[in-house]
């Protein structure tokens, strides 16, 4: 077992030698967003990933990430430190089943949530992230909106948009475990807080909330506001709201709310994957080429809410 300062150190040179760029999400080990270079939510990472000069990029996050990135930057390299670190809520829909429900509904556009596989983005014809999925839904021109795979997205969005919205029965477990129970215990702990929760969480816990982010919004707002706040979404996102607002306080819903896919890459893993170049994630080209329609419509649409 090597000392932490000295993988870090192996780390950064490793990093220059292979030309490579660390991007990590909001929800990702502590020590992990403080080594990248970029932290953020899908959306900005997906911005990130496509901006980056670097030949490599190391994506701290899950597998869909990591394919959003390969999508978006085909002549980069894209490595995802741990091989199995997936999205739960991805794996709850398939390119086959999603055809089969285009049946259903042929007048209907579908808009699929980035955290899904690249076969189903290549499915689809719009893709939307927490951060501009209502945005996105009202950007279209079809009345009816296949919104595959998180249900409690869906039924968020639907809050927002005329548009007759039919979810496809997927969630996030980390998400839809917090319950309104856990609000009210939080809430009679820190009464003075603010709640802020991310939109994949269930309606009964974003009507007990003050304001309903993405995490990069929860960070921006948490910048500009308060000083005190129950977060309802995954816990990874406590560690940059506390380095970006010292003196506030944070508290997490529940001490449930955690995703271990998101805690799957360490420092040994990020190392080792500079040292191996792995592991590489790739889309088959007829895949990633549709797959890349959907993204390049999503970027196209402005965020003005
Ligand atoms: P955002 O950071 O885009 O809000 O993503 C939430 C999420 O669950 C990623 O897995
Ligand atoms: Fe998937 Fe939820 Fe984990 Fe995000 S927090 S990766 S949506 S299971």
């Amino acid at each position: 077992m090597q000392d932490t300062q000295h993988i870090i150190e192996k780390i950064q040179e490793l990093k220059k030698e292979r030309n490579a760029v660390i991007l990590a999400h909001n929800y990702e080990r502590g020590e992990i967003q403080d080594i990248a270079d970029f932290t953020g939510d899908s959306l900005g990472l997906s911005k990130q990933a496509m901006e980056q000069e670097a030949e490599v990029i190391v994506f701290c996050g899950v597998h869909f990430m990591a394919e959003s990135a390969a999508i978006l930057s085909p002549e980069k390299t894209v490595l995802l430190p741990e091989k199995y670190a997936g999205c739960p809520m991805a794996s709850m829909i398939t390119a086959d089943a999603l055809r089969e429900e285009k049946m259903k509904y042929p007048d209907a556009a579908v808009v699929c949530y980035v955290n899904s596989t690249a076969e189903v983005k290549a499915e689809s014809d719009i893709c939307c992230t927490s951060a501009n999925a209502v945005e996105v839904v009202n950007s279209l021109e079809e009345n009816e909106i296949l919104f595959v795979p998180d249900k409690n997205l869906a039924d968020y969005v639907s809050r927002y948009s005329t548009k007759k919205i039919i979810p496809w029965e997927g969630y996030c477990p980390t998400h839809n475990q917090i319950l309104v129970t856990d609000v009210i215990k939080a809430k009679k702990e820190h009464p003075d807080a603010e709640v802020l929760a991310h939109p994949e969480c269930r309606r009964d816990v974003i009507d007990m909330a003050d304001k309903v982010f993405s995490t990069t919004g929860m960070v921006e707002y948490a910048k500009n506001s308060g000083d005190e706040f129950i977060i309802a979404t995954e816990s990874g996102i406590l560690h940059k709201l506390e380095k970006d607002n010292p003196g506030k306080r944070f508290y997490s819903v529940s001490e449930f709310a955690v995703c271990p896919e998101m805690k799957a890459i360490d420092l040994d893993s990020l190392l080792n994957s500079l040292e191996k170049m792995q592991h590489v994630i790739t889309v088959p080209e007829d895949i990633r080429v549709k797959a890349r329609i959907a993204l390049d419509r999503m970027l196209e649409v402005k965020r003005n809410r």
